[in-house]
């Protein structure tokens, strides 16, 4: 079976759009692979610290486990769990030419910025590339920003080898979300933390309806045909379900025949997603009541991932000759 890993960053507030580009393929991909996700805590720690990072690791674990990663089917725990991550990037440093690092575009693009960049964002890439391949990762799902990074590991992991003159590491591949869209925000630029213009899907009832209808339409009055596919609310709805799924057909009818309302298609947004979050919604609420079970979770998530760092970090001393 295939080893499939990939890293979160404990960002907080997760939103539609991180459940549509790239929390919805943890979850399949948990039903036929042997899936690594973790919480990229030590590299958070080259912006963030202390509560916040303490806060935000916790909400994020509680609502991956609520959108459907199942404890019994992936391994999901914390970096720091994983202490063996921290030798491995070390061991990697230094086969790592200091040119490979300056090309790195999170580096780069700050210093460019004129803000002050530390050490730990220079080498940000060789942690990463220790997450990978501590695990003997196959896959690694990402979105298009980290290709960079994959390319990084797979180029550390092939100059280990040599240097070494073994086979320790193999090298991973990275898989792009297919199809994935873009998903809208209220404001119908792209759906970020950053832009003030998320969708929670577990807000309560109440905000999270005023929210939706804060979407920005077109001044279209509601006798008149429209054109789904130019509606941001419409967007969002397929982004969800897809445009072949019948209620988006039948919302997409109701565009075109005139006399519906982009009221009325908010409601059905809402409604649309108070049924396919209902779920995520039930089992929030049970596992902010019941934090052992989270615990349990990562307890069992950062033993698995650990038995694995401890037969590849075998390999790794010995053909480094730290053994
Ligand atoms: P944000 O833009 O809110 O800071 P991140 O950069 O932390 O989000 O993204 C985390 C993951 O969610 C990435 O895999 C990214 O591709 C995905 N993602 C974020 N926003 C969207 C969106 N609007 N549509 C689709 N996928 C998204
Ligand atoms: N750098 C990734 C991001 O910003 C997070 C991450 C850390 C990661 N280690 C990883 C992703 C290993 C995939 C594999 O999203």
């Amino acid at each position: 079976m295939a080893t499939v890993l990939s890293g979160i960053q404990p960002s907080g507030q997760l939103h539609l759009g991180n459940w549509a580009g790239a929390i919805r393929q943890f979850i399949d991909l948990q039903q036929q692979h042997d899936l690594f996700i973790f919480v990229a805590s030590y590299h958070a720690l080259t912006t963030l610290r202390g509560e916040e990072l303490r806060a935000n690791t916790r909400q994020v674990v509680v609502d991956y486990l609520a959108f459907g990663l199942d404890p019994q089917r992936c391994h999901l725990y914390l970096q720091q769990d994983v202490p063996e991550v921290s030798e491995l990037a070390w061991i990697l440093s230094c086969v790592c030419p200091k040119h490979l690092m300056d090309k790195a575009v999170s580096f780069k693009d700050k210093v460019e910025r004129g803000l002050s960049a530390s050490v730990g964002l220079y080498t940000y890439p060789i942690l990463q590339a220790a997450d990978i391949l501590i695990v003997d990762a196959d896959l690694v799902p990402v979105g298009k920003d980290q290709v960079q990074h994959i390319e990084i590991t797979r180029d550390l992991a092939q100059k280990f080898n040599y240097h070494t003159d073994s086979e320790c590491f193999k090298l991973p591949a990275y898989r792009l979300a297919e199809h994935a869209q873009v998903l809208p925000g209220i404001d119908g630029e792209k759906m970020s933390k950053s832009y003030g213009n998320t969708i929670d899907p577990f807000m309560d009832e109440k905000p999270l309806r005023k929210r939706i209808m804060k979407i920005v339409t077109d001044g279209t009055p509601q006798e008149e045909p429209k054109d789904p596919e130019t509606c941001t609310v419409y967007k969002i709805f397929t982004g969800i379900v897809g445009s072949q799924d019948p209620r988006s057909q039948d919302l997409a009818a109701r565009y075109r025949d005139g006399g519906l309302g982009y009221g009325h298609a908010k409601q059905a947004l809402f409604e649309l997603i108070m049924e396919v979050f209902a779920e995520p919604r039930q089992r929030r609420k049970a596992l902010l009541a019941n934090p052992n079970e989270v615990d349990a979770a990562l307890a069992s998530g950062a033993a698995a991932a650990r038995e694995r760092a401890s037969q590849v970090m075998d390999r790794v001393r010995k053909a480094a000759g730290l053994r």
